[in-house]
């Protein structure tokens, strides 16, 4: 009962169904906090190992947010994570896995190609009324859903989630020039029902929060190239002097050194007003640790050492 009244979803939501395509950091965290909010739940991935990890993740968050909500009573606690998770249902295929959904969240991989190809077999296989989001970090909504027809296209946006998703409050809700106003409408009102707040923007390169945050960290990586300090007296500096919760090199590591490089060499190669674009040149050392597999946290290497 206390569970229900702390995580009710909001009734103003039409959204009940919720797939999630991509069981990776962003996609289980996305599944997780759907599932908290009494939404019923697909998890979906090519890769089963991935799938047993989302879950692994979802565990493991959801028992450090159930220690806090019910700190004297470890039995509720527990009793509640099984109660979440059981609401998210694993499947290797999309088909079955959209066939019912309110709103599919696409988050694999950060590739044009994948995406167009993904909502192309999503749109098919979703409810008419099923609305198509992304949560891609940097590709313009207008370009995954180029291939849609103009009905598709309509519920069609970008929902753009940040890491870690359990604890982060914001969600970018992203109108492209298609996406209707009955679209947008209702994304607002499910990011509301899952706790988050929303902040709606047009579909331009890096929306709000990624425009910011990427020029910061890729000079912070440039100054490491420079040799005007170490890694870790950069990330103190930030930390201490600017008042960031993490440096710039962890938040790196922590994003994932394939993503930012995913997007950075996406946004100079063709970004809109981008191209060309110093801030977004390819870094020697960056593209030396994502060639050695070094992605990050994920991979238990990146700028620093997590093993
Ligand atoms: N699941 C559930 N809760 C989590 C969690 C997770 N995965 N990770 C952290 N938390 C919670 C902790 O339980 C803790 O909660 P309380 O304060 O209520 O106790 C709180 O977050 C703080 O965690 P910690 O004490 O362990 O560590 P911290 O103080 O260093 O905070 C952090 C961790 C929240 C990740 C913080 O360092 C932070 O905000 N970092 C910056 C993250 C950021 O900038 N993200 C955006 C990246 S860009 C992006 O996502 C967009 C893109 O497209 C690339
Ligand atoms: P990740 O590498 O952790 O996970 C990607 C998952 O997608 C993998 O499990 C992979 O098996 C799966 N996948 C690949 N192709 C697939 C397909 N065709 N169908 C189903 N599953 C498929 O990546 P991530 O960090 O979770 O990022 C996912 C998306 O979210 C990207 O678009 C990224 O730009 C965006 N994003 C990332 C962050 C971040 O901080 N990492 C933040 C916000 C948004």
């Amino acid at each position: 009962i206390v569970a229900r009244a702390l995580y009710s979803s909001s009734a103003s939501s039409p959204i009940k169904r919720v797939a999630v395509v991509g069981g990776g950091q962003m996609g289980a965290g996305i599944a997780q906090v759907s599932a908290t909010f009494e939404h019923g739940v697909t998890l979906i991935d090519v890769n089963a190992e991935a799938l047993e990890r989302g879950q692994k993740y979802m565990a493991k968050s959801l028992a450090r947010v159930a220690k806090k909500k019910f700190p004297a009573e470890p039995n509720v606690a527990s009793d509640w994570v099984e109660a979440v998770l059981g609401r998210v249902r694993p499947t290797t295929s999309l088909s079955e896995g959209v066939r019912s959904a309110d709103l599919v969240v696409e988050a694999v991989v950060e590739n044009i190609g994948v995406k167009q190809k993904l909502f192309g077999d999503i749109a098919q296989a979703a409810p008419g009324h099923c609305l198509l989001a992304s949560n891609t970090s940097s590709l313009p909504i207008g370009r995954i859903a180029e291939h849609l027809d103009a009905e598709a296209k309509a519920r069609t946006l970008g929902l753009h989630f940040f890491n870690p998703v359990p604890q982060m409050k914001l969600v970018e809700v992203v109108r492209a020039e298609h996406t209707g106003a009955q679209a947008i409408e209702s994304a607002v009102a499910f990011v509301e029902s899952i706790g988050k707040a929303p902040a709606v923007c047009k579909d331009t390169p890096g929306f709000i929060v990624n425009r910011l945050l990427l020029p910061y960290m890729m000079e912070a990586i440039r100054l490491l190239e420079r040799g005007a300090a170490e890694a870790r007296d950069i990330d103190t500096a930030m930390k201490l002097g600017a008042g960031y919760p993490m440096g710039p090199f962890e938040l790196c590591d922590y994003v994932g050194l394939d993503t930012l490089k995913f997007i950075t060499d996406g946004w100079f190669k063709e970004g809109d007003g981008l191209r060309g674009d110093k801030a977004f040149a390819a870094s020697p050392k960056l593209d030396e640790l994502v060639a050695a597999g070094h992605l990050g946290v994920k991979s238990g290497r990146g700028f620093y050492d997590y093993s």
